[in-house]
């Protein structure tokens, strides 16, 4: 397919061509988001992310309450309440790192730019 026609056709909302599943992250931030997490996270919501005394924070439940919000949404719940025990001590060189992670283990790829504050705006959790 040229390059005309992948954009025509995302264009026309069909399935987006692979190097759209990139999500707004590095692969790097998700690896250092992936220690972060099972030192601050994974207790309450295991190594995996599959939940315990917290829910689950991948599958069908989370990507349907999460999935149509933006990463900035998620970023700052987080912020606000977590870890449950000592919420708003994460700062934003943890923060993004996490939000990294739990999206890589939601199924999206590391792109080339990595996650800020400012660029969650405009990513939704789910595509
Ligand atoms: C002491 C246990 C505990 C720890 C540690 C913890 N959480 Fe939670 N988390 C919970 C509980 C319990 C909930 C359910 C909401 C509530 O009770 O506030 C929750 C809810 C969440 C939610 C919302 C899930 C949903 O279904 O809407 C997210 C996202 C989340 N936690 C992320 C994190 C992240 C990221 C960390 C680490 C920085 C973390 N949590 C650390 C217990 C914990």
């Amino acid at each position: 397919m040229s390059i005309a026609t992948t954009l025509a056709v995302f264009a026309a909302g069909e399935c987006p061509p692979a190097w759209a599943d990139s999500g707004p992250f590095t692969t790097q931030q998700a690896d250092a988001g992936h220690t972060l997490f099972n030192n601050n996270c994974a207790q309450c919501h295991r190594p995996d992310l599959s939940g315990a005394q917290g829910p689950a924070l991948t599958g069908d439940q989370f990507k349907a309450k999460w999935g149509d919000k933006t990463v900035a949404e998620l970023r700052s719940y987080i912020h606000e309440n977590m870890p449950k025990t000592a919420p708003h001590t994460l700062a934003d060189d943890k923060l993004d790192p996490i939000v990294a992670w739990i999206l890589q283990k939601n199924g999206e790829q590391g792109g080339d730019k990595p996650l800020t504050k400012d660029s969650a705006e405009s990513a939704k959790v789910a595509k």
